[in-house]
């Protein structure tokens, strides 16, 4: 077992555990991993390559097989062999894929190395569903953020408008509901809170004040040594 620390930030879509764990990591200068991206960029790269999601076989050979650059250019781009796929992932197209290709066992096991290998000095703050419970039991503190399903899909909603793409509401909110019911019902490392997770409800909470909870947190399980 390694002893780089990791903090697990798990939750589901618009628990707002993405920006957390970015503000998170950039406040201790630690590596991020943003999971929920490996998982698009499969999916894309399924659809790019017209690998058929029954073949589990096929789309976990897929997954070991990708060639995924992380900020190559900017803070947050990404990179699918070669190809700018930055916007392409977080299109509800690809957060759609994210969620079928997440619940194929085969592809989850693919995946795992490569999470595994963001852990470098002098730490990683790791944002997903499982990071906590399955990829980095270890991990010296485990958050699992909440919030209700209608204040998740009212930040997607003013997430998309400020992006300038059309959105409806009751539309995002049927999108998420689905999303959640596959992502915690799959039978592999199905989203749920680690036993050992603190749980946190978001929605009346603005990200300035999670992200302090959180370092809040952060600085007595690290100490003052990491934080
Ligand atoms: O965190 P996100 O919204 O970018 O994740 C998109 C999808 O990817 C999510 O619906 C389920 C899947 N996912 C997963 O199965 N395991 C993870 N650790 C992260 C994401």
């Amino acid at each position: 077992m390694s002893d780089v620390p990791v903090i697990a930030i798990d939750g589901p879509s618009g628990s707002g555990k993405g920006t957390v764990a970015a503000a998170v990591a950039e406040q201790l200068g630690f590596v991020l991993l943003d999971s929920g991206a490996l998982y698009r960029v499969l999916g894309i790269a399924a659809s790019k390559y017209a690998v058929d999601l029954d073949d589990h076989a096929a789309i976990a050979d897929l997954a070991g097989r990708l060639d995924i650059q992380f900020g190559k250019s900017g803070p947050g781009s990404v990179w699918l062999d070669g190809e700018d796929v930055t916007l392409q992932i977080r299109t509800d197209r690809g957060s759609e894929l994210a969620s079928l290709v997440g619940a194929i066992p085969a592809a989850r096991r693919a995946l795992f190395e490569r999470q595994i290998s963001f852990r470098r000095e002098p730490g990683l703050v790791a944002d997903g569903r499982d990071m906590g419970s399955v990829v980095f039991p270890d991990a010296r503190l485990k958050i699992y953020l909440t919030a209700s399903l209608e204040e998740r899909a009212r930040r997607r909603y003013k997430q998309l408008i400020g992006k300038g793409i059309d959105a409806i509401l009751p539309d995002l909110l049927r999108d998420l509901k689905e999303r959640d019911a596959r992502d915690s019902q799959r039978s592999i490392s199905p989203l749920q809170p680690a036993e050992d997770a603190v749980v946190l409800e978001t929605t009346d909470l603005e990200i300035d004040q999670v992200v302090k909870q959180v370092m809040d947190l952060v600085r007595l399980r690290l100490g003052g040594s990491r934080a």
